[in-house]
């Protein structure tokens, strides 16, 4: 038994499906179910044996330690987050909350749960804190990508408490010894993704006739990595990983945002082209940039290659296919999440006209 925290959302829902399709050892799902947490993406699993939901807060404490001493599980996944880097510049106390505090209320929780553990399930017992390469900061074109030996420069509210809480979690190692996995990865893309992101948003809103907003000169460079292979990855340092190391994880595949834009209008100009037979690329819009918007991350991944055989399975160019296909063949899922506060959101990020078509 395992329990993951945040997995109605985006990665951790990936996660599962991959977890089920590989073993049938039972998980505990703890999600809050914030807007980003999203039943739907698991309903495959709603009345399977394996699979426990429960509604709730990683700071809960009492919740939490009571779930501990219900499943007694072997490993905790941490993937609960505040996770969208735009909306902690609108309100970076959400990123504190549940990134900084809960993660320090959930690692108490843990330890004592822990602590209380005979020798051999506590030798075998780990935390697995899923983290981010945006804690280590900004690249220029010419530096190296960052390794787990990078300094620690976060830029922005969402940055900065994912950075507070991998340092909690190292230091749980190494004062309580508490046997504590992280893994530091690049941008995501795949199946399930909520679309404030920008490859679901360009590929909802080019459907939709809206305009594909690039901020500033759209030559910000991300490390795109499919959701699958993280997941994999993440099984891989969980099974395999020592206690006390961080493992990067990223594609090796570097894109500015302006390419990725015209990779998606060029695949749904071949499978869905618009009616007016212009290229979805018209609609590219460029608005004002992010406020502190890091340029470059790129993450050197060599090190779980190389200790624990991990690789990608999948290129940036097979993966975009796969994930454009997904979003066309997935419109209930689609509407079920573009609901009211997503429009509220989209209306607040982006001005009231980009949601009309
Ligand atoms: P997401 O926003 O899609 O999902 C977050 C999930 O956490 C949601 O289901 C939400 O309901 C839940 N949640 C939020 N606050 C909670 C709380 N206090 N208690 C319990 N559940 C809570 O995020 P994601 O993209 O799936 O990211 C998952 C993790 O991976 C995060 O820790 C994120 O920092 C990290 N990460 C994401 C990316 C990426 O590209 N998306 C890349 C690297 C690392
Ligand atoms: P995002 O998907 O928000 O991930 P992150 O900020 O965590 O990297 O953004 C990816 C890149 O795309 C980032 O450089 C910001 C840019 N972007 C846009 O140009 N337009 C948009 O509407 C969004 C959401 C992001």
């Amino acid at each position: 038994m395992i329990l993951v925290t945040g997995a109605a959302g985006f990665i951790g829902s990936n996660f599962i499906h991959c977890w089920f399709s590989e073993c049938d050892e039972r998980l505990v799902n703890l999600d809050a179910l914030t807007y980003a947490g999203n039943p739907a993406n698991l309903s495959r699993f709603h009345d399977d044996a394996r699979y426990h939901f429960v509604h709730g807060h990683i700071g809960d404490t009492a919740l939490v330690s009571d779930l501990l001493l219900r499943y007694r599980p072997r490993a905790v996944v941490n993937f609960a987050a505040e996770s969208h880097v735009d909306r902690s510049i609108h309100g970076p106390g959400a990123f504190i909350h549940t990134n900084v505090v809960g993660t320090f209320n959930l690692l108490e929780s843990v330890r004592v749960y822990w602590n209380e553990l005979p020798a051999s399930e506590q030798a075998a017992f780990r935390f697995l804190h899923i983290s981010t390469d945006e804690v280590y900061g900004s690249l220029t074109l010419d530096d190296a990508p960052f390794t787990e030996a990078s300094a620690y420069q976060p830029n922005s509210p969402y940055s900065a408490s994912k950075a507070a809480s991998d340092h909690l979690v190292r230091a749980w190692y190494h004062t309580y010894s508490l046997p504590v996995l992280t893994t530091n990865c690049s941008n995501n893309y795949g199946p399930y993704h909520f679309p404030e992101k920008l490859i679901p948003l360009v590929i909802l809103n080019a459907l939709a006739g809206r305009p594909l907003p690039i901020y500033g000169d759209g030559m910000q460079i991300r490390d795109w990595l499919y959701v699958e292979d993280h997941c994999r990855a993440v099984m891989r340092v969980l099974q395999d990983g020592t206690p006390g190391e961080v493992y990067n994880i990223g594609g090796w595949n570097e894109r500015p945002n302006l390419e990725v834009v015209q990779d998606i209008c060029t695949i749904l100009d071949e499978l869905q082209p618009r009616a007016d037979g212009q290229s979805y690329q018209s609609q590219m819009t460029f608005v004002p940039d992010r406020p502190g918007h890091d340029r470059r991350y790129a993450v050197d991944a060599s090190k779980i290659e190389r200790e624990l055989g991990w690789r990608p399975i999948e290129t940036f160019e097979t993966g975009l296919r796969k994930t454009v296909q997904w979003y066309l063949t997935h419109d209930e899922w689609v509407s079920s999440v573009t609901n009211g506060e997503y429009r509220t959101w989209v209306a607040h990020q982006y001005g009231s006209a980009a949601l009309k078509s």
